[in-house]
C-alpha cells in the first residue's frame, strides 16, 4: 500500500517534471491559466470539467502561481477530486464556524478564505461522522487547554502556537481537526485505519498506547502480517464472514478496530485517561479513589465537589455513572469477541480493572505521606492552591518529594493499568507497578529524612 502510494506519487512528479521541461501540451478547453514557477501539478492533468464552480479560480490561481504544492497534489489523489469536492467547500467558512476561524486572518488573495477549516464544512457531505465526532472525547481535547492549572503558566507556543500540549490536543480546537487521522489533502481512510494514525499523539510519558501495542502481541502480528492486509476494507467488514479465511484479511487488531467499531467517531472508553469512575460499588477501592480526587482538587478534604468537578464533566474526564461506564465495557467486550471468546475477554479485562485497584492502593498510601507533610508544617503549605498534594499542577510544583508524587500518578500509575489494557507484560510491570513501588519507596524515605530534619533543626523538640 505504502510502496504503492510511493511509486503513483513519484511517477506523477516525474510526470510533471517532464511535462515542464519538454513543454507541456495544451490541454482541451483552452483554459489553461499561464504557468509561472515549477508547480509539482501540471495543470493540464487536471479534468477541469470535473472541478466543482466555485473552486475554479483557487486552482487556476494556485496551479499558475505554483504554490501550495502539497495540497494541490494530494487533493488530486483523493476521493474528493473523483467526486466533485473541491477547495471551496472546505475553506470558505461554514456561516456556523467558530469565531477563531471566521475571524482570523487570510494569506490568501481571496480574502473569503480561511486556512483554518471548520468539522462544519464536513457536515453537508458527512453529518454522521461529524455527529459521532462531535459526541465524543477527541472533540473535548482543547478543553484541557484552557482549563487546566499547569496550562496557564506554560509558554504561549507549547499551547496556542501547538509546539507543545497544543500540538496533540489541537484535534480539538475551534470544534475539532478531521485531518488529525486522514491527513489532508488526500484524507484517506485507507491511511486513518492503520495504527501509525494514532501514534504521534498517542504515545511518551503518560499514554504510551503506541509502544504498548506495537510490542504487544496484536502489534506484532500487525508488524509481521500487516503489509498484506487490505486495508480499503471497511472496519465494519473485517469480520464479517468469519467461516471465510484470507491472508488479505486482518488477523489482529489495531487501534481503530478496538477504539472505532464499525468506523464508529466517538472515540471514548469505559475508564478514561486518568482511570476514575464514580460512583465506585467496592467500598475499599472507593477510599483509595477519594484520596486521589483529593489529590486532584475535584473533591475538598471533607469530600465535597470543587468547581474542578464542573470541568471534569464538561471534558468528560471520568463517567459518572455506572451506566456509562458498563456501556463502554460492553461495547469493547463485543469487539472482543468478534476475534476471542466472550469469557476469554471479559477475564482479561477484569484483571486489568484489577490492577488498576492495586496501584491507586499504592498511590492513596504515597499521597497520605506528603498529605502528612502539609498537616505537620514539614513543607510549607501553599499559598496559592489547596493545602494538600495537587496532582493537576504536574511539574510545576516545590519540593522534590511532590515531583516523585507526579510521576508516580501521571508516568508510572498510568503505564501500570493502560499496560494491563493493551495486553503488554512489560510496560504493566516493569515500567509501571516496579516503578509505582520504587516511587512509594522513595516517598517514604524523603519522608522520613524531612521529618527527621525537622526534629533536628527544632532541637529534638
Ligand atoms: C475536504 C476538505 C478540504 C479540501 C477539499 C481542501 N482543503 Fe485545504 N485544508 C483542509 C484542512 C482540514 C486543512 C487544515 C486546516 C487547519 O489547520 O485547521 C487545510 C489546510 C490547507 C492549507 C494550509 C496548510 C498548508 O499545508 O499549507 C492550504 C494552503 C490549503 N489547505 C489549500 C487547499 C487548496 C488549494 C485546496 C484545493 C486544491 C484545498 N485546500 C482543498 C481541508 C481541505
Ligand atoms: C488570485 C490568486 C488566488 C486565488 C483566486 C485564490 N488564492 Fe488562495 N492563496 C493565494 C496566495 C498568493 C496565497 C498565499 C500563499 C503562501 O503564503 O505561500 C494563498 C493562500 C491560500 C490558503 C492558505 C491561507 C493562509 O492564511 O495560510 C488557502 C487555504 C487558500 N489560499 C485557498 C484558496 C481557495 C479555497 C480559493 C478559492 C475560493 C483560493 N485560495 C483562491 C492566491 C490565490
Ligand atoms: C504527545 C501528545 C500530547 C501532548 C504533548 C500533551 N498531551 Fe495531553 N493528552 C494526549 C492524549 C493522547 C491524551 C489522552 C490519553 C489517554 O486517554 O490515555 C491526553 C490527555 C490529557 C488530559 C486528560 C483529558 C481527559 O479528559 O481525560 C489532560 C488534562 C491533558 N492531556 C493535558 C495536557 C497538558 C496540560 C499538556 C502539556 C503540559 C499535554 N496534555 C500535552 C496527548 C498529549
Ligand atoms: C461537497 C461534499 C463534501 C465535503 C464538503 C467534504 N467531503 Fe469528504 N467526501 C465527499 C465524497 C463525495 C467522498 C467520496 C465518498 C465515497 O467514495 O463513498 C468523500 C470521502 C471522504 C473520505 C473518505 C475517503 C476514502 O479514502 O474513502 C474522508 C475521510 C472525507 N471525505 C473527509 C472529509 C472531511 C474531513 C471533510 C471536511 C473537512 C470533508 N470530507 C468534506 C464529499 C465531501
Ligand atoms: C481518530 C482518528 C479520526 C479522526 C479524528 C477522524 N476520522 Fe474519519 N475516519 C477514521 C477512520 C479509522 C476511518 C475508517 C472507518 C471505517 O473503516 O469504517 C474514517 C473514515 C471516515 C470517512 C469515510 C467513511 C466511510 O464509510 O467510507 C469519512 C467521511 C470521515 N472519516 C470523515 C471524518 C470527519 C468529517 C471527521 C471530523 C469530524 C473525521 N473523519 C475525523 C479516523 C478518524
Ligand atoms: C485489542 C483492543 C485494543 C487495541 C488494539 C488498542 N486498544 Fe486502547 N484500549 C483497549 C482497552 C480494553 C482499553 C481500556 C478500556 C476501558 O477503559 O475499559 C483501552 C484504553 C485506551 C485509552 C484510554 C487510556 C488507557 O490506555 O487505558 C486510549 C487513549 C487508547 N486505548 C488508545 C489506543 C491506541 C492509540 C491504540 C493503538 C496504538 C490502542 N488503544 C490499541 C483496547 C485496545
Ligand atoms: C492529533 C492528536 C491525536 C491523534 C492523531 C489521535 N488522538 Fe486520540 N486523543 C488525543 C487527545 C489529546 C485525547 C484526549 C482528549 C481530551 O483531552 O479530552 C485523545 C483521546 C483518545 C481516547 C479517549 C480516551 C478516554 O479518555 O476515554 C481514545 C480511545 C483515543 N484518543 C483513541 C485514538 C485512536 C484510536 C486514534 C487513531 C485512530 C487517535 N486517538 C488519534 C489526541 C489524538
Ligand atoms: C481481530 C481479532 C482480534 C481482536 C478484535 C482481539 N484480539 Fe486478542 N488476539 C488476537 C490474536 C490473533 C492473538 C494471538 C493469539 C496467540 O497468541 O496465539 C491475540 C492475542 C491476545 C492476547 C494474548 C494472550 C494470548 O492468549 O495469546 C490477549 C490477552 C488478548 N488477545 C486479549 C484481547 C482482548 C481483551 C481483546 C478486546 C479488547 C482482543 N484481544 C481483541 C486477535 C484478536
Amino acid at each position: 500500500m505504502r510502496a504503492a502510494g510511493m511509486f503513483k506519487f513519484s511517477s506523477l512528479l516525474f510526470f510533471a517534471l517532464t511535462l515542464l521541461c519538454v513543454g507541456a501540451p495544451r490541454a482541451a478547453g483552452g483554459s489553461m491559466p499561464p504557468r509561472v514557477g515549477r508547480s509539482p501539478v501540471a495543470p493540464n492533468q487536471i479534468a477541469w470539467n470535473k472541478v466543482p464552480e466555485a473552486s475554479q479560480a483557487c486552482l487556476k490561481c494556485h496551479v499558475a502561481k505554483a504554490i501550495t504544492g502539497s495540497a494541490l497534489r494530494d487533493w488530486q489523489l483523493s476521493k474528493h477530486y473523483t467526486n466533485g469536492a473541491g477547495c471551496a467547500d472546505c475553506h470558505l467558512p461554514a456561516p456556523d464556524a467558530a469565531a477563531a476561524i471566521t475571524g482570523a486572518s487570510s494569506a490568501c488573495e481571496d480574502k473569503r478564505v480561511r486556512r483554518g477549516v471548520s468539522p462544519k464544512n464536513c457536515v453537508p457531505c458527512h453529518a454522521e461522522q461529524f455527529q459521532q465526532f462531535s459526541g465524543g472525547k477527541h472533540a473535548a481535547a482543547w478543553v484541557a487547554m484552557t482549563a487546566m492549572p499547569t496550562t496557564a503558566e506554560q509558554p504561549r507556543a507549547l499551547i496556542e502556537g501547538e509546539k507543545g500540549c497544543g500540538g496533540c490536543h489541537r484535534i480539538g480546537r475551534d470544534e475539532g481537526k478531521c485531518d488529525s487521522c486522514h491527513t489532508r489533502h488526500l484524507f484517506a481512510t485507507a491511511e486513518a485505519r492503520r495504527p501509525e494514525a494514532c501514534m504521534t499523539c498517542h504515545m511518551g510519558f503518560d499514554h504510551p498506547q503506541w509502544e504498548m501495542y506495537s510490542t504487544s502481541k496484536h502489534g506484532s502480528i500487525y508488524a509481521t502480517q500487516g503489509a498484506r492486509w487490505d486495508w480499503n476494507i471497511k472496519l465494519a467488514d473485517w469480520f464479517n464472514q468469519p467461516d471465510k479465511a484470507s491472508l488479505q484479511r486482518p488477523r489482529a487488531p489495531v487501534c481503530a478496530t478496538c477504539h472505532m467499531p464499525k468506523g464508529d467517531h466517538t472515540v471514548r472508553t469505559a475508564w478514561g485517561f486518568l482511570a476514575l469512575r464514580l460512583p465506585e460499588k467496592d467500598a475499599e477501592w472507593m477510599q483509595y479513589r477519594q484520596k486521589i480526587l483529593i489529590g486532584l482538587g475535584v473533591l475538598t478534604p471533607e469530600g465535597q465537589p470543587t468547581a474542578r468537578l464542573d470541568v471534569v464533566k464538561v471534558g468528560k474526564v471520568a463517567r459518572l455513572t455506572a451506566e456509562e461506564w458498563q456501556t463502554e465495557r460492553d461495547r469493547m467486550v463485543a469487539v472482543c469477541a468478534n476475534c476471542h471468546a466472550r469469557a476469554f475477554a471479559q477475564q482479561n479485562l477484569e484483571a486489568a480493572d484489577s490492577i488498576i485497584k492495586e496501584s491507586d492502593k499504592l498511590m492513596a498510601e504515597a499521597l497520605d505521606i506528603v498529605e502528612g507533610l502539609y498537616r505537620d508544617g514539614i513543607l510549607e503549605r501553599p499559598q496559592d492552591r489547596p493545602p494538600h498534594p495537587d496532582l493537576l499542577r504536574f511539574y510545576e510544583v516545590k519540593y522534590p518529594i511532590e515531583q516523585t508524587l507526579y510521576t508516580m500518578f501521571l508516568e508510572h500509575r498510568m503505564r501500570s493499568f493502560q499496560g494491563a489494557f493493551h495486553m503488554n507484560p512489560d510496560y504493566q510491570h516493569w515500567y509501571g507497578w516496579a516503578e509505582m513501588k520504587r516511587d512509594l519507596y522513595e516517598i517514604r524515605q524523603a519522608a522520613s529524612e524531612l521529618r527527621a530534619a525537622r526534629t533536628k533543626s527544632s532541637g529534638g523538640r
